[in-house]
């Protein structure tokens, strides 16, 4: 099975993956095994498995051609890869198989659901691709695309809807044993929205309605919907391009956006109650969610951004990697995120410290250094009488080079800033979030693993994620005050 473009790519998967040195790459996060990853796509568990395919271009470590990598894990922080699923082989995908989603069919089969790209010239001589959805079947390996395809296209779009801004379908299984899904558009007016459709099967789809306008607030296009049910409440999860900034919560170009609200299932309505960024750093996009065999509805983002991915000089043979899986929950209208509990499991060497005091200084720690590490830091004002100015914490470390987090209590801005992270490209290497503090006090968890930083505030409330390619020599960490800090530090090893 499988066409020759796709014998073509697992043949170099094979044969090129062996030239990626294992420890130059991150540990525990999903990354591309060789060439380019963007977006997650069709997270599943299917087979006792995690499946977590991903836009893929293996011959080089930039944007191509879209193919499908896959790879497979039974805790989301060990993984293994199987061979490329997707390849734009067919006349109706042959500019690109896009992202999608996936599913598990009544008979077992496993059902990826993905847009197909087909470039047309335009009257100016420019091309753009028309976009339609399509879908594959297969046994967790090998996938065989259906003769139906594309499944949805064009003719099934609402007056005004774009051809050229169709993709993402995000499917899943309703409570009566139909399937729905939901794609992302535009309008006429180059608006977002998100469509809803329906079918019996999976193959032949209705178009129900629209789910969700943008109305001009969040962006242009709105790209890789997601739609699920937590804690009570519904939740729209969607990743638009060309945003402008609002306060501290949504910044410029490619961002993401998380609706919570209610869903009336009867008449396919949702009410939007609350809007939020879904992570405040630099590098987080298109993420997806899977629901596991116990319950718990996991997050994993691409941990990159457009606007941000001419940062390197591509002199590596892999480049993308994915955010950490998050567990999820709302809570008094807000999404919460923390990380896995599996990475629990990966911790070792166990440091703690208490009532550290730091007064117009800089601090080292023994035992507190590392690029793969899971550190918990609890801060307190150190002088009851005077608020602290500022805390760093400052990682991936040497005599020139330097990542941060500060915080700034009176402000509340907790803020990433990777400028002297050995980057020599004028692209965002900053970013602030307002957070909640209580006079100074401030929880932050840190997870480093080797080219990469995510922060969990206060159990969760705000997360920031971003990239670092400092060397892995630069593995120091320091702390600095201005003004007086009390911290607690809880730091292993991962
Ligand atoms: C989002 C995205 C998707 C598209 C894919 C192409 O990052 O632009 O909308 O399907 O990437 O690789």
């Amino acid at each position: 099975m499988g066409s020759e473009l796709l014998e073509k790519a697992r043949t170099f998967e094979r044969e090129n993956t062996k030239k990626v040195e294992e420890a130059k790459r991150p540990g525990f996060h999903l990354s591309v095994q060789v060439g380019w990853m963007n977006d997650p796509n069709g997270f599943s568990y299917y087979n006792g498995e995690y499946h977590l395919f991903y836009q893929y271009h293996p011959y080089a470590s930039y944007w191509g051609p879209m193919h499908w990598g896959h790879a497979v894990s039974k805790d989301l922080l060990h993984w293994r890869y199987l061979p490329a699923a997707l390849a734009p082989d067919e006349s109706y995908d042959k500019d690109g198989c896009f992202s999608g989603s996936a599913v598990e069919m009544d008979d077992g089969r496993h059902l990826l659901m993905y847009t197909g790209v087909v470039e047309e010239e335009l009257p100016d001589g420019t091309k753009k691709g028309v976009q339609t959805q399509c879908v594959a079947i297969g046994d967790g390996v090998n996938y065989e695309k259906y003769e139906g395809n594309p499944v949805i296209d064009e003719s099934q779009l609402p007056e005004g809807g774009d051809r050229f801004e169709f993709r993402d379908p995000r499917i899943w299984k309703a409570e009566d044993g139909t399937y729905r899904c939901v794609a992302g558009n535009c309008d006429g007016d180059r608006d977002g929205q998100i469509l809803l459709y329906s079918s019996k099967d999976a193959l032949h789809w209705n178009f129900e309605k629209i789910l969700l306008r943008n109305h001009d607030r969040f962006g242009k296009m709105w790209e890789c919907p997601d739609f699920f049910e937590l804690d009570g409440k519904q939740v729209l999860l969607t990743s638009p391009q060309d945003m402008l900034p609002q306060g501290f919560e949504y910044h410029n170009g490619n961002g993401t956006v998380c609706f919570i609200g209610t869903y009336d299932e009867e008449t396919d309505t949702f009410h939007e109650e609350h809007n939020q960024a879904i992570d405040y750093g630099i590098d987080f996009y298109a993420p997806q969610t899977v629901l596991t065999p116990d319950g718990r509805r996991i997050m994993i983002g691409w941990m990159q951004n457009w606007d941000t991915c001419n940062l390197y000089t591509f002199k590596e043979p892999w480049f993308g990697q994915m955010s950490l899986p998050r567990e999820l929950s709302v809570k008094n209208g807000r999404l919460i995120q923390k990380p896995i509990r599996e990475l629990e499991e990966l911790r070792h060497d166990k440091v703690v410290y208490e009532n550290v005091t730091l007064k117009d200084t800089t601090i080292r720690l023994d035992g507190i250094k590392g690029r793969r590490v899971d550190m918990e830091l609890t801060l307190r004002p150190g002088d009851e009488e005077k608020l602290y100015q500022k805390f760093w914490v400052r990682f991936a470390q040497d005599e020139k080079y330097f990542t941060s987090l500060s915080f700034r209590p009176h402000e509340s801005l907790l803020k990433v800033d990777r400028k002297f992270s050995g980057s020599r490209r004028a692209i965002i290497h900053q970013r602030r979030s307002l957070v909640r503090s209580d006079k100074g006090q401030i929880k932050l968890r840190i997870i480093l693993d080797n080219f990469s930083m995510e922060v969990f505030v206060n159990d969760g409330e705000h997360v920031m994620a971003a990239t670092v390619h400092t060397d892995l020599s630069a593995d120091g960490i320091s702390f600095v005050a201005d003004g007086a800090v009390t911290m607690d530090i809880v730091k292993y090893n991962l």
